[in-house]
Parts: C-alpha cells; structure tokens; sequence
C-alpha cells in the first residue's frame, strides 16, 4: 500500500484528471442512440478544433500505431515509397510498419539528437524526377528523445520541390501540448491518439485528413477493412460509427476539448512550454546534459535527461519508483540505460512539476548519480517569476 497520488511523469499515458474521469464513469449508452449522435458529432467537431482543421477527423478505438496504419492503408498501394527521417524510435517503429505493410521505405538516418531536416528531405525529392516518393511522413515530436521537427519547415520543403507526395505527421504527443496546426500546415494525413496532451487513458488513435489524402484513397490499393476511412467518413457526419466505438472514452474526449477550450489551446501551449523551460533548467542545475541538441527543437512535452557516464538510467528510474512512487520514462531503443524522460505534459500544474523534479532530484541522491544539488531550486525560481513576465 502507497498512501497518496502517484506521479505519472512518464510522457504518456499521461494524468488523466478527475473531470475526464468522471465524465468517462457513466452507464454505457446505445450507441446507435439519439444521446450518442450528439456525443459523437460534439466530439468530432471538438477533435477539428484541436487539431486546427476544418476537415474530417476519424477515430477509432486503438492505440496510435493502429492510426499510423490507418493513415498508410488508406493513401498508397503496395510498393509505394514513402521517405521517412529516423528521428528516434517512434520514427523507427513507424517506418517499420511501413515495411510490414508492403511499403519501400526511404529512411534519412539521424543521430536522434535533431529533428527533421528539411533541407535533406528538399533533396530527396528534386532528386526524385521519376516521382516513386508517394509520401514524406514525419513524427512531430518525438517522445523517445524529447526533439520536436520544424514541419512547416517541411512543408515549405515539399512546395518549393514542386513534388506531389502527401506530407503525413505523427502528433501522437503534440496534440494538446505544442502547437499544432494541420490545416494551416496542409498537412494530408496528421496521427494522434488520446493518451497524451489530451488527457484520456490510452484507447483511441485519431486521423486528421486532408482533401489530396482523400483524393489519394479513391486509387490506393493496400488492402484495408477495419482501417477504411469510407464507412467512418458515411456515417460520422450523423454522429455515428460503423462499428462499436469507445463510448465511455468519447464521454472523457468531450471533456478533454471542453477543459483545452477552456483554458484556451494558446494558453495550453504556453503552459507547456514553461514546464518544459522549468525542466531544463533544473536539468542544467543539476549539472546534467540534455538529449535533445538544438535549442529551437526542445520539445515541451517531454525531457530527456542524459546519465552521467558508467550510470544506468533504468536504475534510477527503479529507485525513484521505489522509494518515491513516481514513474519516469525509459530510455527507449538505442537508448536503453542512457537517458531518462521526464513527462511534463497534460493535467499538469506547476506543484505537480515542482514534485516531480523532486523526485528526480532526490533519486539522483538516493541511487548516488553525480550531480549538483539545487536543480529543483533553480526550476522553483523560475515558476515563481511573476506571471506575464516570462517570454515564452
Ligand atoms: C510519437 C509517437 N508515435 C507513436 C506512438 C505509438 O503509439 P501507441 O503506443 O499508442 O500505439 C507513440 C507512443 O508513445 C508515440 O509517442
């Protein structure tokens, strides 16, 4: 027994607050309903405004990889190429569903410090005269280093390359957390799911598409069933779904937009971006490096902490669960044991961030990880400057 909350700091699934959990312990109702119609078209159209669209957003009861595939099998045909840049191991993971699924896949390899670089993928495609590359797909924000890519940047690429591939973004941890706008961006096919910026226990994968993305599914031959966009597309505009959907998750996704609309999605950003400098600056106190390379690709969502040379992160992380009771993300893939993540991302205030990283800095001590005391204090200064008075 543990008396009193755990810390989810891992980044994502993330704290799901009480609001989105009251919402979600309800009686199930019908979901072929006149209740349900309302609730389904109140949540599609709270989806278009988070993800900054006005076109049709789809969701199905999944996790995100079950949208990645989604995204793929409804756009391209079987020996597609789909360039892809190997920003960490969501991108990796990506890339190999790709493969799975029948698709060639061009893979700009990273040193998983640095976002995409548009300038390679500009390359990629004046270089590709015979047209093969069917699509650029990119993960926003990578979760598995704490490294966010620039896409308009790799929008403005693709336009000026004059090439036609469709642009796919994974916003599986942005949406809700950093700015993302998929209209604006004229992104064809953006991914997301429910367990991260927006606050809901794992369960739903999103798909935000584009007209050209629509265009693209009319002649796209990759075999597709549960994935089809057509039946969601017929029947979501009445509010419902051509198979059973996660009722009691959609009761929990209409607060989620409420809560996000009532803060206010600029409000929301900008509370993540200061988490997220508070972060950084307790990392930097304690005398630690960060992952992430480039300071204009700081990732808001996450951090990810680099151990001190010949110190295991995965035990750290067991002691600060042990003796504190707070969950921090693993190094993943390639860097098992080397980093740590810090989750500040979702239902979160600056207690919960203050408790956080003192527990962070209390298991630095307690596993005898070199470092310098005072991070935390260094982080407490800076949330305590007056509000307004931080240009974020
Ligand atoms: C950026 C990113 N993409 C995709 C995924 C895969 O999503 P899931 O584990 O929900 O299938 C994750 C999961 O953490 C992720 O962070």
């Amino acid at each position: 027994m543990k008396s009193g909350r755990h810390f989810l700091q891992i980044p994502g699934p993330t704290n799901v607050p009480d609001r989105i959990l009251r919402a979600i312990a309800q009686p199930t109702i019908d979901h072929r309903g006149p209740a349900f119609a309302e609730l389904g078209r109140e949540t599609l159209a709270g989806l278009q405004r988070v993800f900054q669209t006005t076109g049709a957003v789809v969701m199905y009861p999944c996790s995100g990889t079950g949208a990645w595939e989604a995204a793929f099998v409804n756009t391209l045909s079987p020996g597609d190429t789909v360039l892809m840049v190997e920003t960490g191991q969501f991108a990796t993971l990506w890339r190999d569903l790709a493969v799975r699924l029948g698709l060639h896949v061009d893979f700009i390899p990273s040193d998983w410090r640095h976002g995409v670089d548009a300038a390679a993928i500009a390359a990629k495609l004046s270089a590709d005269k015979a047209r093969v590359i069917k699509a650029v797909a990119v993960v926003h924000n990578e979760t598995s280093t704490g490294v966010t890519s620039n896409i308009p940047a790799v929008r403005r690429a693709m336009d000026e390359s004059g090439h036609p591939a469709l642009l796919f973004v994974d916003a599986v941890s942005s949406l809700g957390a950093i700015d993302y706008r998929h209209e604006e961006w004229r992104v064809d096919v953006t991914i997301s799911s429910s367990q991260k910026g927006m606050m809901l226990p794992p369960g739903m994968g999103f798909n935000a598409i584009g007209a050209n993305a629509l265009a693209a599914s009319a002649s796209a031959r990759l075999p597709r069933a549960y994935w089809d966009w057509q039946p969601m597309l017929r029947d979501n505009p009445a509010g419902f779904f051509p198979t059973t959907p996660a009722i009691n998750l959609l009761f929990g996704l209409r607060e989620a937009v409420r809560m996000l609309e009532e803060e206010g999605l600029a409000n929301v950003f900008a509370r993540h971006k200061r988490f997220a400098e508070a972060t950084r600056r307790a990392v930097a106190g304690w005398g630690l490096e960060l992952w992430a390379a480039c300071p204009n690709e700081y990732s808001s969502a996450l951090t990810a902490v680099v151990m001190p040379e010949g110190h295991d992160a995965d035990a750290l992380r067991k002691v600060i669960l042990e003796r504190f009771d707070m969950s921090l993300g693993a190094g993943l893939g390639r860097l098992k044991g080397r980093v740590f993540r810090i989750g500040h991302l979702g239902d979160f205030n600056d207690l919960m961030l203050a408790g956080t990283l003192a527990g962070v800095e209390m298991g630095l001590a307690a596993a005898e990880v070199p470092f310098i005391r005072g991070g935390v204090t260094a982080a407490l200064d800076y949330l305590a400057l007056p509000a307004g008075s931080v240009r974020l």
